[in-house]
């Protein structure tokens, strides 16, 4: 009898044990993702840093920081900081430490810099936004490693270079918003592989070459914006295939027919 009761007992303490390493891990894990979010904190301007006065070791990222959300097994999820006059750069975000993230906005800040490779480990990521900034440099090849984004918002911006093959690989994208930047090079053929797309914002940056006629496989297309850039050559037939289309805008290039 005796032996049972503390047998008992000490399979009750090694449970409790356990319990116990396990809440603190998941713990010290909350506190790795916080910390990693506080040293970006650090990086930004004065101003910036007020806004995130929140953003404290004392508090839990999950309750009580402003623009912070987690997800249900207590994981940092969500980054929204909009129209807070932030000035920084993304340089000092350390992504690896966040590898739960399902969406980024930062819409309408003072951020410049560019996108890292880093951003390749964030492969839950679903919406990201950074419009109205001042980002610049060419979108590292990682981030169409993301297969389950599928909001891409990079609009105003001064983002430049080709806008890669690598983009039909983000085949749930069902936004993509890339005006207002200095994007070169032609549509690539691939944009016939994003299946999902609803609205496909590229006016006003600097493509050239045609409208590839694959755009005519984006059945649920709904918004196709590209004026204000280089293109040429005729319109293809095939847009006349997208049934669900209510908006096109083609004006300010040097196209045909
Ligand atoms: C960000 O927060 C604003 C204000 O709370 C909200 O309106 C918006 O929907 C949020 N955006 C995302 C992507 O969660
Ligand atoms: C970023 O986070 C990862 C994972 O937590 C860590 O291994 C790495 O050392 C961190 N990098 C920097 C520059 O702090
Ligand atoms: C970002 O802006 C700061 C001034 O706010 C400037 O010192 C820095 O050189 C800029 N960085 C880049 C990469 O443009
Ligand atoms: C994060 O991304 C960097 C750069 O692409 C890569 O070297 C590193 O292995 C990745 N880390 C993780 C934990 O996936
Ligand atoms: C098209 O998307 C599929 C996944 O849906 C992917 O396997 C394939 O490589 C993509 N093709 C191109 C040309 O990007
Ligand atoms: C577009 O659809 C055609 C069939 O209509 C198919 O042969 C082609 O592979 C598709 N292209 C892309 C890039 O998805």
């Amino acid at each position: 009898m005796i032996a049972i009761v503390i047998l008992l007992v000490l399979l009750l303490s090694t449970f409790q044990i356990a319990n116990a390493a396990a809440s603190e891990m998941h713990a010290n894990t909350v506190r790795d993702e916080g910390k990693a979010l506080l040293a970006w904190k650090a990086s930004l301007d004065n101003n910036g840093q007020s806004q995130l006065s929140s953003w404290s070791v004392l508090s839990n990222p999950c309750t009580n920081w402003a623009g912070i959300r987690c997800d249900m097994a207590g994981r940092i999820a969500v980054i929204n900081i909009s129209s807070s006059g932030i000035k920084g750069t993304l340089d000092h975000l350390n992504f690896s430490s966040l590898p739960h993230l399902t969406t980024i906005e930062l819409f309408d800040n003072a951020l410049n810099g560019s996108i890292l490779q880093n951003i390749g480990n964030l492969s839950k990521l679903i919406y990201l936004s950074l419009p109205l900034n001042h980002f610049s440099g060419v979108i590292p090849v990682e981030l169409y490693k993301l297969t389950a984004l599928r909001h891409l918002i990079l609009f105003s911006n001064s983002f430049y270079g080709f806008i890669p093959q690598e983009i039909g690989l983000l085949s749930s994208l069902v936004e993509l918003f890339l005006a207002e930047n200095e994007f070169t090079g032609s549509i690539p053929t691939s944009i016939g592989n994003l299946s999902s797309l609803i609205t496909c914002h590229l006016l006003e940056n600097k493509l050239s070459g045609s409208i590839p006629l694959f755009i005519g496989n984006l059945t649920k297309l709904k918004i196709l914006s590209l004026y204000r850039n280089r293109l040429s050559g005729s319109i293809p037939k095939e847009i006349g295939k997208l049934t669900s289309l209510q908006d096109l805008q083609l004006p300010h290039n040097q196209l045909t027919n």
